[in-house]
């Protein structure tokens, strides 16, 4: 095999734009496209020549396909994707790889049981500031981590909100900015600082006509008495992204594709006990972190999934860490319903039990008005 033949799951908004993505990687081969509405699936299958199914089993069991990339809405991946390494494919599913932490348990088993490849499009992973994060955090610049911060500020209108059924609805999405905008600054986040060991939060629906939350902000508490606080929303423009790590030996700072990096020149606990100037403080100096060049973005996540079914390439997104950010969203979720402090690994059967309560009293939307069109900031 010299290239991947890939089917995809779900061609609106995102997975239309993969289907024009995957033209340019010459790893992989768009050969089919599967979509419940027939209409959209045809469409895009005959832009690329490929044919449609409209049952997402005929598609992965149609032989046309190695690989499937899922970008339906999100409850609906683990099914899918389990469906797909049941049948022997290797699976790039898109974020979040579920909305309940058990479903996300059971699609990396899944994926285990197969023997096959499974990445999840966190094309964050790609890019070069939070590389360089990363890697600064990997060497020991930021020492023992003290206090982390992420702020994951967005803006949606109602319009947004309003483009499809399942958009904002617990039984049709299963959270808000939790779940739709906030994962890859979660899963940023997760893998600059590792996952809290406790969650108290709050969220609000402030500013839009929808049934999830529109912001949220937690507290964490992590299990080397670290301290963090978290904070996204679809409510503010400009956006932010903003993370702080800070340690007992430096910091490091991402803010909206920049980053720095500083390390003291005397680690924080012996400057506190050795310093007699009871004015000064540590100085920090800037340091310098290289990383290889790498291309970014969609492309570049599905070329290094294609690479890993075909040279065993290491993944930049492996599956079994996409379910750092559906934990996190969903001990905010949990603390947030339950008015307490949550540990993790959320307890799944108490969020099952959430969940369940939560579907049973989703309303349909009073007004949709069906578009679906993928985000010009993210696919160009
Ligand atoms: N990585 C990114 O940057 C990024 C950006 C946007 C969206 N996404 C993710 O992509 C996914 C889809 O979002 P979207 O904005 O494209 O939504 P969308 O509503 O525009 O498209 C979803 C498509 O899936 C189809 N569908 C629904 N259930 C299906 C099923 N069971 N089988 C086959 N097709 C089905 C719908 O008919 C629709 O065409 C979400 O999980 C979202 O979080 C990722």
């Amino acid at each position: 095999m010299d290239r991947v033949r890939i089917g995809i799951i779900g061609v609106g908004g995102m997975g239309s734009a993969h289907a024009r993505m995957m033209q340019q990687i010459e790893e992989v081969q768009l050969t089919a496209v599967a979509d419940i509405d027939s209409t959209v699936a045809q469409q895009v299958a005959e832009q690329y020549g490929v044919p449609f199914f409209t049952d997402y089993r005929q598609c992965i069991d149609s032989g046309l396909v190695d690989a499937v990339l899922v970008a339906t809405p999100h409850p609906s991946h683990p099914e899918i994707a389990i469906y797909a390494f049941d049948r022997g494919l290797h699976v790039l599913c898109e974020k979040p790889m579920a909305i309940h932490p058990a479903d996300a348990d059971q699609m990396i088993e899944a994926a285990r049981r197969a023997g096959k490849v499974f990445s999840i499009m966190f094309q964050m992973r790609t890019e070069r500031a939070y590389r360089i994060a990363r890697k600064a955090i990997e060497q020991g610049v930021v020492g023992e981590v003290m206090r982390t911060q992420l702020v994951s500020a967005w803006y949606r209108n109602q319009a947004y909100y309003d483009s499809a059924e399942w958009r904002a609805t617990w039984a049709g999405e299963g959270g808000g900015v939790l779940v739709n905008q906030a994962p890859h600054l979660l899963d940023m986040f997760c893998w600059l600082a590792g996952l809290p060991a406790k969650v108290t939060a709050f969220t609000h629906t402030r500013l839009h006509d929808i049934e999830t939350e529109d912001e949220a902000f937690a507290l964490l508490e992590y299990s080397n008495g670290a301290h963090g606080y978290l904070y996204t929303t679809t409510n503010e423009a400009p956006g932010t992204q903003r993370i702080e790590i800070a340690g007992d030996l430096g910091k490091v700072v991402v803010q909206d594709g920049q980053v720095s990096v500083y390390r003291l020149q005397t680690p924080l606990r012996e400057f506190t006990h050795t310093s007699t100037d009871m004015w000064a403080g540590p100085q920090a100096e800037p340091v310098q972190v290289e990383v290889e060049e790498m291309p970014t973005g969609h492309a570049h996540i599905t070329r290094n999934f294609a690479r890993a079914i075909l040279y065993g390439e290491p993944l930049l997104a492996p599956g079994e860490e996409g379910i750092w950010n559906v934990e996190l969203a969903s001990a905010i979720i949990l603390s947030s319903k339950r008015g307490k402090t949550v540990s993790l690994p959320v307890d799944r059967a108490e969020y099952d039990a959430l969940l369940q309560e939560l579907r049973a009293n989703s309303q349909p939307k009073r007004r949709v008005i069906g578009q679906r069109v993928s985000d010009p900031n993210i696919v160009r």
